[in-house]
């Protein structure tokens, strides 16, 4: 790390990724995850496959690439977080720093249920270990993943665990933590998911699975659908919440922002269509259905290994790849408020990480009990953990990417959003900013304005 030039009133630097190779690994990192590995699947699959993914591509590249982009650039202009970037970068008095303050918000909403699910794959780690649930039968495979989610003790006690690692990362702060574990964890990523991906593929009627992730059926496609598929793009690239705004502060001032985004956006579908097609054929294989809904991961996945030399050691494997996706994604929502908290209010980074993963744990133990205790607890007949889940994705980001194109479209303007993203002229990209400015002006904001009205039935 460089040091700051010695001055009488020399702040310490702020921390930040301090290598090309740490900015994509903690980028992909927070974009890779339970998105991929958990919701991607089993939305896939309840909503009828090729139909689907294919209006999920269309809005990953007209929405969730523009607003990833605006929202890195952003950032990495304030080196700031979420809230303070936007104080500095408005006008003076436009309140557009509302948009970072519904991001603390969603990032607390996800990681309530997040670090649920993440529980439950911990969990299936010890569980795959002591074999307790490798089976191709589905009623068992139901039963197992059923009799944990349904037990207040091990839920919340996995909850507080995975509580727990991601707040003792996050404390060793920027660059010694998300930076040096990501860059550790994603390689091993890759490598545990193609190896998986190939051995799913050689399963006998792996065909069938693969007819359902690649032939479309549009019969399917309702505009809740739709909202739904534009929902699943804003989460699986954390963005529309803050998360992106952050780690953009954390870029170098070199990083070439749109071909990093564009890395990631291509790296992330990559991880979710290898866990189509390592989840898709066993499905069908084995006589499960796609519909499973959140259940869906935990009931195929030990089918797939079941019966196979050496199954029992992929099925580890394949949770802890689970693991290792969950912890990156979560260590870059828990960043938001952490960085709020110590930079706008002045607190140590230890105090924040305390006090954010005590209100996790409480907001969070409503998600983790939603099986069990706290069931009862409805609205709109969703419990906790699926309104959570509702609103952050389908409400809350798509809101806040609203929030961003507009600002830096219509009110930060063409020749900063140009001298942002060519890095001040010195990379010549003048006609992927012109293409890519009409996007963010016209496109994204109206689009995901209609898919919202559209989806939650306002006409
Ligand atoms: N992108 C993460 C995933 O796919 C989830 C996430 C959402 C991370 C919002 C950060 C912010 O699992």
């Amino acid at each position: 790390m460089t040091q700051a030039a010695p001055s009488a009133v020399a702040k310490p630097a702020r921390d930040g990724f301090t290598s090309s190779f740490g900015v994509l690994a903690a980028t992909l990192g927070s974009a890779v995850g339970l998105g991929n590995i958990w919701k991607f699947p089993y939305l896939t699959g309840a909503n009828g496959g090729a139909g689907f993914l294919l209006v999920y591509l269309v809005a990953t590249l007209l929405v969730a690439l523009p607003v990833m982009i605006s929202e890195i650039m952003l950032g990495r202009r304030a080196k700031a977080d979420a809230v303070t970037t936007l104080v500095r970068l408005a006008p003076r008095r436009q309140p557009w720093w509302l948009i970072g303050a519904f991001g603390v918000l969603a990032a607390f909403l996800i990681l309530a249920f997040y670090s649920e699910v993440a529980a439950w794959v911990f969990a299936y780690i010890f569980k795959a270990a002591a074999g307790d649930i490798l089976t191709t039968d589905p009623a068992q495979a139901s039963q197992s993943f059923a009799s944990l989610v349904s037990d207040p003790v091990a839920s919340l006690a996995w909850q507080w665990v995975v509580l727990l690692l991601i707040g003792g990362i996050i404390l060793m702060g920027v660059s010694k933590g998300i930076e040096a574990v990501t860059k550790k964890l994603m390689p091993l990523l890759f490598v545990l998911l193609i190896v998986i991906g190939v051995r799913s593929l050689t399963l006998p009627g792996a065909s069938a699975g693969l007819e359902f992730l690649f032939a479309p059926d549009f019969s399917r496609i309702t505009p809740a659908v739709v909202l739904t598929a534009m929902g699943l793009a804003f989460f699986k690239l954390s963005i529309g919440m803050g998360t992106m705004m952050t780690y953009g502060s954390y870029f170098r001032a070199d990083e070439n922002v749109p071909a990093t985004a564009l890395r990631v956006m291509s790296a992330d579908l990559f991880v979710s269509m290898l866990a189509g097609v390592a989840i898709f054929p066993a499905v069908f294989a084995f006589g499960f259905k796609p519909e499973a809904g959140p259940s869906l991961l935990f009931i195929t996945i030990p089918a797939v290994f079941a019966n196979m030399p050496f199954g029992q050691l992929f099925l580890v494997l394949f949770f802890v790849l689970a693991a290792i996706a969950a912890t990156g994604a979560m260590l870059s929502i828990l960043e938001v408020p952490v960085s709020v908290m110590s930079e706008r209010l002045g607190v140590s980074r230890k105090k924040a990480v305390v006090v954010n993963l005590a209100l996790l744990a409480v907001i969070g133990s409503v998600c983790a009990l939603s099986n069990s205790l706290t069931a009862h607890w409805t609205l709109f007949g969703l419990n906790a953990f699926d309104l959570f889940d509702y609103v952050s994705s389908n409400i809350l980001m798509p809101v806040g990417g609203i929030g961003l194109t507009v600002f830096v479209a219509w009110v930060w303007g063409r020749p900063r959003f140009e001298e942002a993203l060519s890095n001040g002229g010195r990379l010549a990209n003048r006609g992927v900013l012109d293409v890519l400015f009409f996007v963010t002006r016209w496109v994204t904001p109206l689009l995901i304005l209609a898919v919202m009205l559209k989806g939650l039935g306002a006409f």
